[in-house]
C-alpha cells in the first residue's frame, strides 16, 4: 500500500512557543512516529527571507527550530527532516511554476491584499508599498515547497487554507499543460489540536507579543504562566472555567481526568495563585526532558547540522530524478542527438 504523503514547512523567524507546540509540533511529531504515513518536515528558510532581513535572526531560528523538533523527539528515520535551501530543485520548480501561475491568482491572496490594505487605508500613496515580490509570489514557493514532494496532506493553520488552494490551481495548470506530474494536495486541520491562548487572552502569537516560550527556563516559565490574565475573582468565589486562559491551557496539557478534577476545583472557588502554581507544574512536568535534550542539542549544533543534511539527502533522492522529469516535460532537458 502507498502511504500518505504529509508535509508541511516552518518557517525560522523566532523562537518556538506554547501555542506553536500545541498547535503544530506536537500533533507532527506523533505523526513522525506513525509508519502509515510518509511525513516531510522543513525548515522553510526561504520564506524566512520574505519576513526577515536580519540574517543572525534566521540563522538562530534555524537552529532553535531544529533543535526544537529533535529534542521532542521526532523520529527522522520514518519523517524526512531538512532544510528547504539544502534542496535547490524546489527554487527550480519554483520558477517553473512562477511560469504557469496567473498573476489574478496572486493579487488574490490574503497575506498581499492585507498589506495593500493597510496600505491603502493610511496615508501613502503607493497601494504597494513595502510589498516584495517575495511576498507578492510567497504562493508559488509555497505551492514548489509541496508538489516537490508530491504531498497529499498539508497539515497548515487556518491562515494557511488559501495558499494550499493556490498550490492545487498551479498544480492543476501544470498538469493540463505538461501532463500529470503532480497530484493536487489537500489541506488538513487537525481538530483535536488545541489553539492555545497568550498571556492576554488573545490568541498566542508571536505578532501580538503575548508568547511563552516552549523552552523558557524553569524560571521564566513560571514567571509568564504568573502573567497570564485572570478576572479579579477571590479566593472561594466559583470560576468559570470554560472562559478562563488557565483552565484552557491546563487542558492543552493534561488528560481527562486531570482536566475534570480542576473543573471541581474551579467550582470551589481555587484561588488563582494557586491554579498558575498548578498549570505551571503541568506543563513543566511536561516539557523539562525536552528542555534539557534542548539545551544539550543546542551545544552540539554538529549533531544538529549532521540531521538535517541527512534529511536533504534523502529529499534529494526524490527531488533530483523529479526535476529531470519535470525538466523534460517543460522541453528544457538536453538535446537528443
Ligand atoms: N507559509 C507557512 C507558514 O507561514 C510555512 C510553509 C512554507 C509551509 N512552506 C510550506 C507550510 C509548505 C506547509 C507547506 O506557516
Amino acid at each position: 500500500m502507498n502511504k500518505e504523503t504529509v508535509l508541511t514547512g516552518i518557517t525560522t523567524t523566532g523562537t518556538p512557543h506554547l501555542g506553536n507546540y500545541v498547535g503544530a509540533i506536537r500533533p507532527a511529531i506523533a505523526a513522525s512516529k506513525n509508519s502509515h504515513l510518509s511525513p516531510f518536515y522543513f525548515l522553510a528558510d526561504y520564506h524566512a527571507l520574505i519576513k526577515c532581513q536580519q540574517p543572525e535572526l534566521v540563522r538562530q531560528s534555524s537552529l532553535e527550530i531544529a533543535a526544537t523538533w529533535l529534542a521532542l523527539g521526532l523520529d527522522t528515520s520514518n519523517a524526512v527532516f531538512y532544510r528547504q535551501s539544502d534542496v535547490p530543485e524546489i527554487m527550480e520548480l519554483t520558477w517553473m511554476l512562477t511560469c504557469v501561475t496567473a498573476k489574478g491568482l496572486m493579487n488574490r491572496s490574503h497575506a498581499y491584499k492585507a498589506v495593500v490594505a493597510e496600505n491603502e487605508t493610511g496615508k501613502s500613496q503607493d497601494s504597494d508599498k513595502g510589498v516584495t515580490m517575495g511576498l507578492f509570489s510567497y504562493p508559488v514557493l509555497m505551492a514548489a515547497d509541496i508538489l516537490m514532494f508530491n504531498a497529499h496532506q498539508v497539515p497548515v493553520g487556518k491562515d494557511q487554507i488559501q495558499h494550499i488552494e493556490m498550490a492545487r490551481d498551479i498544480a492543476n495548470r501544470f498538469n493540463h499543460l505538461y501532463g500529470e506530474h503532480f497530484i493536487l494536495p489537500k489541506a488538513v486541520i487537525d481538530s483535536n489540536s488545541a489553539t492555545l491562548l497568550g498571556l492576554d487572552g488573545r490568541k498566542m502569537s508571536k505578532s501580538y507579543h503575548n508568547t511563552i516560550p516552549l523552552f523558557a527556563p524553569e524560571k521564566k516559565l513560571r514567571k509568564l504562566i504568573n502573567k497570564i490574565k485572570t478576572n479579579s475573582l477571590e479566593p472561594g468565589e466559583p470560576k468559570d472555567p470554560d472562559n478562563c486562559t488557565l483552565f484552557s491551557t491546563y487542558q492543552a496539557f493534561a488528560s481527562t481526568s486531570e482536566v475534570d478534577e480542576i473543573r471541581k476545583l474551579y467550582a470551589d472557588g481555587i484561588a488563582w495563585g494557586e491554579m498558575k502554581a498548578r498549570l505551571f507544574e503541568q506543563v513543566n512536568e511536561q516539557v523539562y526532558p525536552a528542555r534539557e535534550r534542548y539545551q544539550a542539542l543546542l551545544e552540539d549544533p554538529k549533531h544538529i547540522e549532521a540531521e538535517l543534511l541527512a534529511g536533504a539527502k534523502k529529499a534529494r533522492a526524490i527531488s533530483q530524478p523529479f526535476i529531470q522529469q519535470l525538466r523534460k516535460a517543460v522541453g528544457i532537458s538536453a538535446i537528443s542527438i
